[in-house]
């Protein structure tokens, strides 16, 4: 990785990644894309374009025009949007996807694209998921995921080009907010701890799912593009995870550094089923032994950062 194109870079991940990166590579070899601009520090410290991901001939273009050798793609709509708005999520999620395999495939780039705790489903197994597994997920979002994984392994098994995807899991920062998604909760959470002392969680009491905190998610991201491609067995995608927790959990877990804060729940059925539907804890051992991932925040040592930046952010 020399000089990267990312899409959907004012995301939560995008944004978050890509200054990370221009630390790291050079401020003028990332080049960030999304389809506004919203001015953010991610827009004036280095490069930015303009894209609409649907659109292929300008991301061709500007590959081209950049010359880079790596695409990171992220631009997507989240699992709760896309119960709402599955054509769109298709369009959006899948035409986007092809569209960026497709120009690495022309311009022989690297390529990174995120795939899901979202990719499993209710038939799969719940503890310890392993990383091959059945994958029959039963939402829009999900299919879209193990889509993107056979699409991914395709382009890499026919056309050769050097696909590599990690299954998230709800990711958690105090950067950019995440929009849409079923683990928003945990992000959510944090916040109004800080501005409120309070939380209405929509997630009920008891709901496992994986987490991780933004520093190791994007150090992932870098960790396994830069990892030597003749070690991976298992290119797209693999299961990390750094932590498995309810909201209760996360809520006692405020409470050591806020002791008044409280927790109560006013349950989304649609999230609540989609998180139902999800995992409680997958199983990283792949990821460990393959390219050496390893998570540096468990859920203290992420709730003490979470509170400390927010503090910072929100009050100060
Ligand atoms: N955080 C995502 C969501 O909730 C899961 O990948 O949609």
């Amino acid at each position: 990785m020399k000089k990267v194109l990312v899409t959907g870079a004012l995301g939560q991940i995008g944004s978050e990644l890509v200054m990370e990166m221009r630390g790291i590579y050079g401020e003028e070899n990332i080049i960030a894309t999304d389809i506004r601009d919203n001015g953010s520090k991610v827009v004036t410290s280095g490069p930015f374009e303009l894209l609409d991901v649907t659109d292929g001939e300008r991301m061709h273009d500007l590959a081209k025009k950049h010359q880079v050798d790596t695409i990171i793609h992220l631009a997507a709509l989240l699992s709760a949007t896309a119960e709402q708005k599955p054509l769109l999520a298709w369009n959006l999620n899948m035409g986007g996807l092809v569209n960026a395999l497709e120009i690495a495939r022309q311009l022989n780039l690297q390529f990174f694209t995120p795939s899901s705790i979202g990719a499993f489903g209710p038939s799969t197994p719940k503890d310890q998921t392993p990383q091959d597994t059945i994958q029959r997920p039963t939402t829009m979002y999900g299919v879209n995921k193990v889509s993107g994984e056979l699409l991914s392994d395709y382009y890499f098994h026919k056309f050769n080009v050097d696909t590599r995807g990690l299954r998230f899991p709800g990711l958690i920062s105090y950067e950019t907010l995440p929009g849409g998604g079923t683990t928003d909760y945990a992000v959510d959470i944090y916040y109004q701890a800080v501005m409120k002392g309070h939380y209405e969680s929509f997630i009920d009491r008891g709901t496992f799912m994986d987490m991780m905190y933004m520093p190791d998610a994007v150090k992932s991201i870098i960790d396994l593009m830069e990892a030597d491609s003749s070690k991976l067995i298992h290119r797209n995608a693999f299961n990390v995870s750094a932590m498995s927790v309810s909201p209760e959990m996360i809520g006692q877990s405020i409470q050591r550094f806020i002791p008044d804060f409280t927790l109560r729940y006013k349950v989304d059925p649609v999230r609540q089923q989609i998180a139902e539907s999800w995992p409680n804890a997958i199983d990283a051992s792949a990821a460990k032994q393959e390219w050496g991932f390893r998570a540096k925040y468990d859920l203290e040592a992420m709730t003490e950062d979470m509170l400390q930046k927010l503090k910072v952010k929100l009050i100060s």
